[in-house]
């Protein structure tokens, strides 16, 4: 009976995740473009757990790389993925405009690729049957963002002029989620009917000590007029709000603060009242999907072209 009961589980671990035994297990390529990245830590680590634990893949089938911001160091380390005949690939590009030649690498070797946070453009997705996009839709976390604003108490004119006076700062401007959340944010405000001023905004490349930095500046520069300072992600906010404590400002009763990805610390400042809000970005979910097309892509099933993770609006 217990060995039909092992059976049983064994082949439903091959059910639900393709592998059953360490020789016959895929061997995966994963490439991240910066381990240094708050967010990307939690999805890579949550990849790797998911994969080896819940999955069954031994860890020595699977290589993470940290191309360290740099496209041409992320290019030589998928160069030696593919010349190690890895069964698929898993790429956080640095730059999205070197999805194409990506693209035609591993395809001529015959290796899907799983592209994930950083989206290649619909062109560029277009040249293979054999990728796919796992990742969240920008332009819904934007107006979350925007959303939380609008439903404060005084409409996000907080200092009463009648507009709302905002500070944007953006990840790094190459990727859609920086471009999209700046867009959709604001864009939420105007389709409230909200009349809006856009005071100062300035890449901070998703880093929370350019964050500061940057918010540091805008305040100087214009004090009492800020209304909101939105940021692309939480680590800048993370920044922000250190700037704006220096400032002696205080958050929900003279300024807003708007992060992206609902880490620990923010959602924690979030139910404490010191950030107005944020928007998870479903590590889980999308490190969950990542892994599973990729292993069905490792088996030879063919993949959808886009897998869609959604966002949540978390306020207090
Ligand atoms: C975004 C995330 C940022 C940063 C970026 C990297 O989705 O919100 O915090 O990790 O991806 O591409």
């Amino acid at each position: 009976m217990k060995k039909i009961i092992a059976l049983v589980m064994a082949l439903l671990v091959v059910a639900l995740c393709g592998v059953a035994t360490a020789e016959d297990a895929p061997k995966i390529g994963v490439a991240i473009y910066q381990f240094a990245d708050n967010f990307m830590t939690l999805y890579r680590t949550e990849l790797a757990r998911y994969l080896t634990e819940d999955c069954g893949i031994p860890a020595e089938n699977i290589v993470i790389m940290d191309g360290k911001n740099d496209q041409a160091e992320q290019t030589n380390q998928i160069d030696s993925f593919i010349a190690d005949n890895v069964d698929v690939l898993i790429i956080n590009l640095v730059q999205s405009s070197s999805a194409a030649s990506v693209i035609q690498k591993a395809d001529a070797a015959g290796i899907p690729v799983v592209f994930i946070n950083r989206e290649p453009v619909a062109d560029d997705m277009a040249l293979s049957e054999n990728i796919c996009y796992v990742g969240a839709d920008a332009r819904q976390s934007g107006t979350f963002q925007g959303e939380i604003v609008a439903e404060t108490e005084n409409k996000g004119d907080i200092n009463g002029n009648g507009t709302v006076d905002y500070v944007m700062i953006m990840g790094d401007p190459e990727n859609i989620d920086a471009q999209y959340r700046t867009e959709y944010s604001i864009k939420a405000l105007t389709d409230a009917g909200l009349a809006v001023n856009k005071l100062f905004e300035q890449r901070g490349d998703w880093d929370q000590t350019k964050g500061q930095e940057l918010a540091a500046t805008a305040l100087s520069q214009y004090g009492n007029d800020i209304d909101v300072i939105f940021c692309n992600n939480d680590a800048m906010a993370l920044g922000a709000y250190q700037a704006i404590v220096d400032a002696g400002r205080v958050v929900g009763e003279d300024i807003y603060l708007l992060g992206v990805d609902c880490l620990d610390e923010c959602k924690a400042m979030v139910e404490a009242g010191t950030m107005t809000g944020t928007v998870l970005n479903d590590h889980i979910g999308q490190s969950h999907t990542a892994a599973d097309v990729a292993l069905k892509a490792a088996a030879g099933e063919k993949m959808e072209k886009y897998y869609w993770v959604d966002y949540v609006k978390v306020t207090k």
